[in-house]
């Protein structure tokens, strides 16, 4: 039996509300799992939330209550925002859970005993905001980025992971494996960054420091520092010591934003996976960043979009649409409230909304409700067949290569020309007419209609979901659930009674 494609999103951190980055990511985790679904893969689908380290026991502080309890409240939060959203993840993993914390402790006791993992004095720079241990070479012009906040300086014995070990190895592999991180300027980037040695990486926090962690199970004074605790969540989630973890793992694609491509998830999770004798992920996807105004939508800046608020007024789908069609997997896009009112009236109304109403109204008046059969083969027809068939090959290879904005295109292309197809075929006037020949003509263009507006809703499916289940209602079919059985022009529904007209996407 093929093994389960096995899906990744980064989990989210536990000491914020969730913003239009994290919305954004699991969309396009969600959007990929239901393109394999329709392809016929069987997949596996996991987002969480990453609970530990000093921001959350900070957070926790300053409320005055404990950090479980505030991570428990932020979890309701994220897993609302995933109802919201229509995410159809199958596990949701939240590092606090005992299946995580014993994962964890029995990785870091086997990579100890194997001389793996050693204590050392260490004497350096420390960035609360970061969690990580700068050098000077972090510097710039002599100063500390802003990004790593307060910095001080401490002295203490800690624990330490062989990075510096693998860095050949590592080197070796991102050369020999070229789809192991896309887009393929990220890969060039983690290559630049591995021109540097690296450093061991210090993997624990004293107690007195930090207290909200796993504790390191060979010395009870310490907790396993933030990333090499949610790194892990991607093999706890695989069932790692179970049966049926081989079935899960090497996942087959990490969705995770540029920010934590490296080090944690190109340098770390490669060289303790590899250290701990696990198979690799198959590929990691690294997405860009939605901006404001030029700058990074954070919980740390304060401009953030709230994804609920957009979802309630427009419907879940029109704002996964959105996201799916503004931003190239990879780059950097700017939000703005103008673009998403414009393509919801522009591409969601006046293409895809009016193509329905108008096509649901004039079958209930000039066909009796029914999809009439299609007599004529003209050129309009023909070229009509053509503009799927473009559509559909383009928009299945765009959507295999993540780009999913012109995937989209495609396919809106394709709803245009159906548009076009009826100004032309001009029904409106063919049904005022008795002549045979205008009445062949009507019925023609309707079932041709029909059949388009059919396939291009199957093709919107794991995009909007939501959308492709209730006009599948209107046409009387099931959910679509596999594109090479449903993605044929067959005119399947001739003869079909539709259901009532509605608007899709209504002006305010
Ligand atoms: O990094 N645009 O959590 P996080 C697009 N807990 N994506 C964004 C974004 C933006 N403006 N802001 C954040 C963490 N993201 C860790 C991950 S994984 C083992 C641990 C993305 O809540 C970000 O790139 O800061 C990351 O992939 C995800 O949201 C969670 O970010
Ligand atoms: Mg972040």
């Amino acid at each position: 039996m093929n093994k389960t494609f096995y899906l990744t999103t980064a989990i989210d951190y536990a000491n914020g509300s969730p913003h239009l980055g994290h919305a954004y990511e699991k969309i396009l985790a969600d959007v990929i799992i239901r393109t394999k679904q329709l392809n016929g893969v069987r997949t596996h689908f996991v987002t969480g939330l990453d609970e530990h380290g000093q921001k959350v026991q900070q957070g926790a502080e300053s409320e005055g209550i404990s950090p479980q309890e505030r991570c428990d409240r932020i979890a309701g939060e994220f897993k609302n925002l995933l109802v919201q959203l229509d995410i159809s993840h199958n596990d949701y993993i939240r590092t606090t859970e005992s299946r995580h914390k014993k994962v964890v402790s029995s990785l870091l006791q086997d990579l100890f005993d194997r001389g793996e993992i050693y204590q050392a004095e260490y004497q350096g720079f420390y960035s609360t905001r970061a969690e990580q241990f700068l050098q000077e070479k972090d510097k710039v012009d002599g100063k500390w980025p802003e990004i790593y906040g307060e910095v001080t300086e401490i002295t203490e014995s800690n624990y330490f992971f062989k990075l510096s070990k693998y860095q050949d190895w590592l080197v070796e592999y991102l050369n020999n494996n070229e789809s192991f991180i896309v887009p393929n300027f990220r890969r060039s980037q983690v290559q630049e960054f591995l021109k540097e040695p690296l450093n061991d990486l210090c993997i624990s926090r004293p107690k007195e420091r930090l207290s909200w962690g796993i504790p390191l199970p060979f010395d009870e004074n310490y907790v396993t520092y933030v990333w090499f605790d949610a790194l892990v969540n991607y093999v706890t989630a695989a069932g790692y010591g179970e049966e049926g973890f081989a079935n899960l793992w090497p996942a087959d694609l990490h969705v995770i934003g540029k920010d934590i491509l490296a080090p944690p998830h190109a340098v770390y999770w490669p060289i303790m996976l590899k250290a701990s004798n696990l198979p690799l992920p198959k590929q990691i996807l690294a997405h860009g960043w939605w901006m404001s105004s030029g700058e990074k939508m954070s919980k740390s800046t304060g401009e953030v979009v709230d994804p609920l608020s957009l979802v309630e007024k427009r419907g879940v789908d029109a704002f996964r649409y959105f996201v799916m069609r503004e931003m190239t997997v990879g780059q950097d896009a700017d939000f703005s409230l103008e673009r998403f009112e414009s393509r919801y009236k522009t591409d969601l109304g006046n293409d895809l909304g009016n193509l329905l109403s108008r096509l649901f109204h004039m079958i209930t008046t000039y066909e009796n409700s029914k999809v009439p059969r299609v007599i004529l083969n003209e050129e309009f027809e023909q070229k009509l067949r053509l503009n799927f068939e473009t559509a559909k090959q383009n928009a299945m290879e765009h959507f295999d290569r993540f780009q999913f904005n012109q995937g989209l295109e495609q396919i809106f292309v394709f709803i245009r020309s159906i548009n076009k197809y009826a100004d032309e075929r001009t029904p409106w006037k063919l049904a005022k007419s008795d002549l045979k020949e205008d009445q062949e003509k009507l019925k023609t263009c309707l079932g041709e209609m029909v059949e388009s507006l059919r396939l291009a809703i199957q093709m919107l499916a794991p995009v909007m979901p939501g959308v492709h289940k209730k006009v599948n209602e209107l046409l009387g079919l099931p959910e679509c659930e596999n594109w090479e059985t449903d993605l044929h022009w067959d005119y399947r529904l001739e003869g079909q009674s539709l259901g009532e007209k509605t608007i899709l996407f209504p002006r305010d």
